[in-house]
């Protein structure tokens, strides 16, 4: 660790001596899981969901499902894992033991109760064993006990009961956890708010279906021939869980602390996170991909990043992006640019030609001695996707051109042509 910046930050009261934790999951199902990760590096946990015992919890097996993109494995990662089914005196006697062990590392309780005074009865029972904050559930998507989990988060009122019950009961502060399963985020968090709520967490899973049998038409995971809507994480949701914590940071009437999570596997996915309001970030799928080991290679990163921007405190970065995160009236609309070309490190393969003439303006023409693109600037729509396309990546940027510069509108056909035949102009009656 660098003794030029600080990574610590502070959320609800508690010191984290970094953002990074681990999210409530299986990644941190036990003290003997935390223990190992602790020895990493993380910097606390928010505990698997405790379950009080009242109502038995089966896992579903198989629970879960990679969902690979091409070559890629394990964009996402679809599951139908309920919350903890391990007893609640086994868990709360592995609150104690971590506590004893690392009593520098906040444990985050994770509970669900299914009924109002269960959620008194968790909270309380955590407390007492050394939780140092609480993190309530309202947001599994896909409990096999009807009407918890995410259908409490999407039903507001009982976001701000079920809150309020634990704030009566409990002294330590309370993260109420959303679902990523509504439009608008701010509510739920609002009126978790009003229930008392020191912060909020999000996101829990998508629902969603990543994949389905072509053979036996089951949705994945298949449980003995029976699928079912169920949670979908990892890093292809990162983009729209970011927009959810930005939105919630921009909101003056919630004004909470914020704890963030979904697709995060590198520090610059952490680092986004900061950067759009989150003090903390949890992680889950990026530790089933690539191990608890992955927090290192985070703390080094932002570590790094703070180093090289000047910055000496890791807290300072919170928010830091949402000056200029705006509506999209505020565009400055009489700037414009198109994409230019770097031939010098062109490989020839045609792809920018092909996806300008098939999606973008038809800005370039072939060259099929040279094989190279060549751009005709004022057809180019600045869309830039043949930036995307391109195999270099440097070799397509974006250029400002003067604002007196004019585009050519798109060609619109001369109805008289239609292929090679020449039709009789003014009309057909
Ligand atoms: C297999 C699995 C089990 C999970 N169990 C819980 C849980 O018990 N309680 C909870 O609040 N979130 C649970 N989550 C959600 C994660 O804590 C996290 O919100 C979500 O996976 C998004 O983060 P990620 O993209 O880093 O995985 C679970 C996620 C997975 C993949």
């Amino acid at each position: 660790m660098s003794a030029k910046v600080d990574l610590s930050v502070t959320m609800c009261g508690l010191r984290f001596k970094n953002p990074f934790l681990l999210s409530s999951s299986p990644v941190s199902n036990s003290a003997e899981m935390v223990e190992q990760a602790y020895e990493h590096g993380w910097a606390g946990v928010c505990y698997k969901t405790l379950n009080s015992g009242s109502i038995p919890i089966i896992h579903p097996s198989p629970r879960m499902a990679g969902y690979d993109y091409e070559a890629k494995r394990l964009v996402g990662l679809q599951n139908v894992e309920q919350i903890s089914d391990r007893p609640l005196k086994d868990n709360l006697a592995d609150f104690r033991w971590l506590k004893k062990k690392y009593p520098d590392r906040p444990i985050i309780a994770s509970i669900m109760g299914f009924s109002n005074d269960e959620w008194a009865y968790l909270a309380k029972a955590a407390e007492d064993n050394g939780a140092d904050m609480l993190e309530l559930n309202f947001s599994c998507p896909h409990m096999t006990v009807e009407g918890s989990g995410h259908k409490v988060g999407q039903a507001f009122a009982l976001c701000e009961k079920f809150t309020e019950t634990v704030k009566r009961t409990v002294k330590i502060p309370v993260l109420a956890k959303m679902t990523p399963n509504i439009t608008d985020m701010t509510e739920p968090a609002i009126f978790s708010k009003k229930g008392g709520a020191d912060g909020i967490s999000a996101v829990n899973t998508f629902r969603g279906i990543s994949s389905i049998g072509l053979d036996d038409l089951v949705p994945l995971p298949n449980v003995f021939g029976v699928g079912a809507m169920s949670g979908y994480s990892g890093a292809a949701i990162k983009p729209i869980a970011l927009h959810f914590i930005a939105e919630m940071a921009q909101c003056p009437e919630l004004g909470l602390p914020l704890s963030a999570m979904g697709g995060i596997e590198t520090w610059v996915d952490a680092l986004e996170y900061l950067l759009v309001g989150a003090t903390t970030v949890q992680v889950t799928t990026g530790v089933i991909k690539y191990g608890y080991r992955i927090v290192e290679d985070m703390i080094e990163g932002l570590t790094d990043y703070l180093e090289a921007k000047g910055i000496r405190k890791a807290s300072q970065l919170i928010g830091m992006a949402l000056p200029n995160l705006k509506t999209t009236d505020h565009f400055d609309l009489a700037r414009q640019g198109i994409a230019q070309y770097d031939l010098d490190q062109c490989v020839g393969c045609g792809q920018c030609y092909i996806v300008c003439r098939d999606a973008g303006g038809q800005a370039l023409e072939w060259e099929a001695k040279k094989r190279r693109p060549k751009l005709v600037e004022e057809k180019c729509l600045s869309c830039m996707i043949c930036s995307f396309i391109c195999p270099v990546p440097s070799l397509i940027s974006f250029k400002e051109k003067p604002k007196d510069w004019k585009r050519k509108p798109t060609r619109v056909m001369d109805e008289g042509m239609i292929g090679s035949v020449k039709l009789p102009q003014g009309g057909t009656t």
